[in-house]
């Protein structure tokens, strides 16, 4: 796992955006996966602006969902095929049909899930996926005790996750208790893993992921096995590191050796 620390969120996400832009470039194609939370939106910010700007051209970019409550409409205000179109993809000028999202209501879930990691491997494969990571250490919905092979799938959603939600919607009776999540194994397909962390209330989460051992207690551990997993941190969220003068250390060597190149 790559460590990047970066001073502060703003450039936390300016360089993962730095990172899908370099990539893009490269064939002006590329296929994310996308996660939600708190935590990427900066990183949706700065894609925007970058098309905005003319830098980037999603016209042949694919994208798919790390996940979605399950019961929800895709038009409820917390579904998560509403947070991306809001903070991403009605700013872009990604094609429709290059959207694809799990379903949070659908006809035959394990039908379904299969469907999504066939349109995954139709496409050659996700070439970066970008993940938050939860305070537990899960990615995606892969909760601690996820199986670090599984699949998309249905999870039961922990009573932590239910309660912090609960606030969001009207009803009790709304509140998820399930999600549909792609799985560890799925995730560690992607040629190219972004964590992003940010703020004190995370530190240990990263820690326990970066330099904890490879447990499905701590899910994101998983990306320790991975070749190109790199976990973009702020100070804070890079607080509770080991090693953190020696990923300094070596980022900036990298950068140096990588510019002598260009
Ligand atoms: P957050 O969520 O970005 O809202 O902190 C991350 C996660 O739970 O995966």
């Amino acid at each position: 796992m790559e460590i990047i620390i970066k001073t502060d969120y703003e450039a936390a996400c300016e360089e993962a955006a730095r990172i899908i832009l370099r990539a893009w470039k490269k064939r002006k194609s590329l296929v994310l996966g996308l996660a939600t939370g708190r935590t990427p939106l900066g990183l949706y910010e700065k894609l925007i602006s970058l098309h905005k700007k003319g830098e980037m051209d999603f016209s042949n970019v694919i994208a798919f969902s790390l996940d979605e409550y399950f019961g929800l409409d895709e038009t409820h205000p917390q579904s998560f095929a509403r947070y991306m179109d809001d903070h991403l993809y009605r700013h872009i000028n990604i094609r429709p049909e290059n959207i694809h999202r799990l379903s949070g209501r659908p006809a035959e879930i394990e039908e379904h899930c299969r469907a999504y990691e066939r349109k995954i491997r139709s496409v050659g494969g996700i070439d970066i996926q970008v993940l938050g990571i939860g305070k537990n250490g899960h990615i995606g919905f892969n909760e601690p005790g996820s199986s670090l092979t599984s699949r998309t799938r249905l999870k039961s959603l922990t009573r932590e996750t239910v309660e912090a939600n609960a606030p969001l919607f009207k009803e009790e009776g709304e509140v998820p208790r399930f999600s549909l999540t792609m799985g560890i194994g799925t995730i560690l397909e992607s040629r190219m893993i972004l964590l992003l962390a940010s703020g004190e209330d995370k530190a240990d989460a990263v820690a326990r992921a970066a330099e904890g051992p490879l447990t499905a207690f701590v899910p994101a551990s998983v990306l320790q096995l991975h070749p190109q997993a790199k976990c973009i941190l702020d100070e804070e969220a890079a607080s509770r590191l080991a090693l953190k003068d020696y990923y300094r250390w070596t980022y900036e060597n990298k950068e140096k050796f990588l510019a002598r190149l260009t």
